[in-house]
């Protein structure tokens, strides 16, 4: 049986097979001759806000066939503090795949392993696969290709969006620069266990240079808001502007995960001036959950 836990697990060519499905996805929207999850009734059990993740999917079930069943952890006894490992064992008997958020990375490997049904990771502590992947797939659209290019992640380093993309540049051909104050950068253990092309450095003003992806991601991520005021502080200066964006690669994308805090991570000016790849890079997070789900399946 295929999950999706992270990107770390994630061979490189099923990464390449979901991205060519995604476009085909894209083309056919509306139009699909097939339907996989006839049906089928997915659960998406979340303990953390969504909009993105959580509609993409609820959409993307019900275009390729089959239904939604939206659980918020608070709704449910796994809440009240119903083990994952019952709660698995239980929603494995009734659904046919699972989608969920969460804290621990721990929670979606048990989750997967004592439910037996296709699982995916919509978001922990230590990852986000599937942002990720629409990630790639939207600089494959917006420059022709990932291979070759230089990514630069700027902000907090050692969150879960930067730790996937530590993992794709792990499998993949292209260079993943992180500029992150010392505090917020990635383990070196996990930069050393990872391999790949990817260059860590307090020093923004030289990560921005020739690069072709300028990526931001918020300053305080899901389960963090008690370190609000030491991450503001912190990461002051940490932020995509239009100062950096010159220093880049001539063409470079701008490109936020989202929700975007403006004036912090991200200027209003580049939300607004990149809003077309922004907000792409949003929507392709349909056509690429719509891909994870068709390759889980088949
Ligand atoms: N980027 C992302 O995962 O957005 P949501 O938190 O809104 O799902
Ligand atoms: N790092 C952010 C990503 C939000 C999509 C968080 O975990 O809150």
């Amino acid at each position: 049986m295929k999950h999706l836990l992270s990107l770390e697990a994630l061979p490189a060519a099923d990464i390449a097979e979901i991205l060519t499905l995604a476009k085909t996805l894209k083309a056919t929207r509306g139009r699909h001759a097939e339907h996989p999850l006839k049906n089928q009734c997915w659960g998406l059990i979340f303990s953390k806000s969504s909009t993105r993740t959580r509609v993409s999917f609820e959409v993307g079930i019900r275009e390729l066939g089959g239904d939604a069943l939206f659980l918020s952890a608070h709704d449910i006894q796994l809440g009240r503090g119903e083990p994952i490992k019952d709660t698995a064992r239980v929603m494995g008997r009734m659904l046919h795949g699972a989608i969920i958020r969460t804290f621990a990375q721990q929670d979606v490997e048990d989750f997967a392993h004592y439910g037996n049904i296709p699982t995916i990771n919509a978001l922990t502590d230590a990852e986000h696969p599937c942002q990720i992947l629409a990630d790639l797939f939207t600089i494959q659209e917006k420059l022709g290709t990932y291979q070759g290019k230089t990514v630069t992640f700027i902000g907090d380093g050692a969150c879960n969006v930067p730790i996937s993309w530590i993992w794709a540049a792990s499998k993949l051909d292209f260079q993943l620069r992180i500029a992150a104050p010392k505090p917020f950068q990635p383990a070196p253990e996990l930069i050393a266990r990872a391999g790949g092309d990817i260059v860590v450095t307090d020093d923004i003003e030289s990560a921005v240079v020739g690069s072709d992806v300028l990526y931001s991601d918020v300053w305080v991520s899901m389960g963090m808001e008690k370190e609000t005021e030491y991450r503001l502080a912190q990461l002051a200066g940490y932020q995509i502007n239009s100062a950096f964006l010159k220093k880049a690669a001539p063409g470079a994308l701008a490109m936020h995960c989202l929700p975007a805090y403006r004036g912090k991570e991200i200027t209003d000016e580049v939300m607004e001036s990149h809003a077309d790849t922004i907000f792409t890079q949003a929507e392709n997070r349909l056509h690429v959950q719509k891909a994870i789900l068709c390759w889980l399946v088949k």
